[in-house]
């Protein structure tokens, strides 16, 4: 049965309905990628400059040419069937290889400005396909103070610096009123780069991700350190414990060299916007490490 075309459009607006409630709310490229497609693509190349058959190029063969041949083909297969075929084996997906190859290169790097470099060669992060830059940090690295988020957004993947959006805004107001700003704060994330559309991080991106932002808390070695939210409590705490639990009691982050930071979680701004009236639960958390600063200068 055909689909009218009014039936046609309303499933487009639905679709892009859907789209804008899930965060996705910008197109990266004029064209679709199929990075999946990509990089199976990459492994039939591979798989067929190799000396031996291997499964990809016998899948080739019998889809009738190399994916790259645009020649008249006799079989009837459409020109995508090798890369279809493949898909399943060949996506890159990032695993515990890439994990502990981060830790090994986090170890490594000596310098903050050394580990910011080992980061933009890092490619084993599919989070960098689509992100437009990394953001490493914000503020200065020499402060007392160190503050850690979850991921960049849309602003902070535009500007490549660390909440410099709506949050960030409210962030500094918070700084501002224990008398700080980014002279006297260090600010970074747990992932670098920002997830498509905003969605979650998927707890292996973390992992991937996390040996950069430990080592950069090592190097910088603030004297009080703040996860701000749930995910960078859960990461850099690790804990299962929910942030409203956790907020405003002291715990240790202790880095891979064994140095114990004292840790403050609080809320997030991004929650904050959203629930004003625990603002009060926050403030309290900031004037908390206030005081321990000043104590310890
Ligand atoms: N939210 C975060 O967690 N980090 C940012 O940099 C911006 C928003
Ligand atoms: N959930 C979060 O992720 N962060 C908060 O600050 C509060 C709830």
């Amino acid at each position: 049965m055909a689909v009218s075309s009014n039936e046609h459009s309303a499933g487009l607006r639905e679709l892009l309905a859907f789209y804008a409630e899930a965060g996705v709310d910008e197109c990266l490229l004029d064209e679709p990628a199929d990075r999946f497609a990509e990089s199976a693509q990459a492994r039939t190349r591979q798989a067929a400059s190799a000396p031996s058959s291997g499964p990809a190029q016998r899948r080739e063969e019998a889809a009738g040419g190399s994916g790259e041949s645009h020649a008249p083909r006799k079989s009837f297969l459409p020109a995508a069937q090798p890369v279809v075929a493949a898909r399943p084996q060949a996506a890159a997906v990032p695993d515990g290889a890439q994990a502990a190859l981060a830790r090994e290169l986090a170890r490594s790097a000596t310098s903050l400005e050394e580990l910011r470099q080992i980061m933009l060669a890092f490619e084993g992060c599919n989070l960098k396909a689509t992100a437009k830059n990394m953001v490493f940090a914000d503020g200065n690295p020499g402060a007392d103070l160190m503050l850690v988020g979850e991921a960049p957004g849309r602003d902070e993947d535009i500007e490549g610096l660390p909440f410099v959006g709506r949050s960030g805004q409210l962030l500094d107001r918070i700084l501002a009123a224990i008398g700080r700003d980014r002279t006297s704060a260090y600010i970074a994330n747990v992932i670098p780069w920002r997830p498509p559309g905003n969605r979650d991080p998927s707890p292996m991106e973390t992992e991937i991700c996390r040996p950069f932002i430990e080592r950069q808390i090592e190097l910088a070695a603030p004297k009080v350190l703040m996860t701000l939210g749930n995910p960078s409590t859960k990461a850099l705490l690790r804990t299962q414990e929910g942030i409203t639990k956790m907020r405003g009691k002291w715990r240790e982050h202790i880095t891979a060299g064994g140095v114990h930071i004292p840790t403050m979680p609080t809320l997030h701004p991004a929650y904050l916007l959203r629930t004003p009236a625990h603002k009060r639960l926050a403030w309290r958390d900031f004037l908390e490490v206030q005081a321990r600063l000043a104590s310890l200068s």
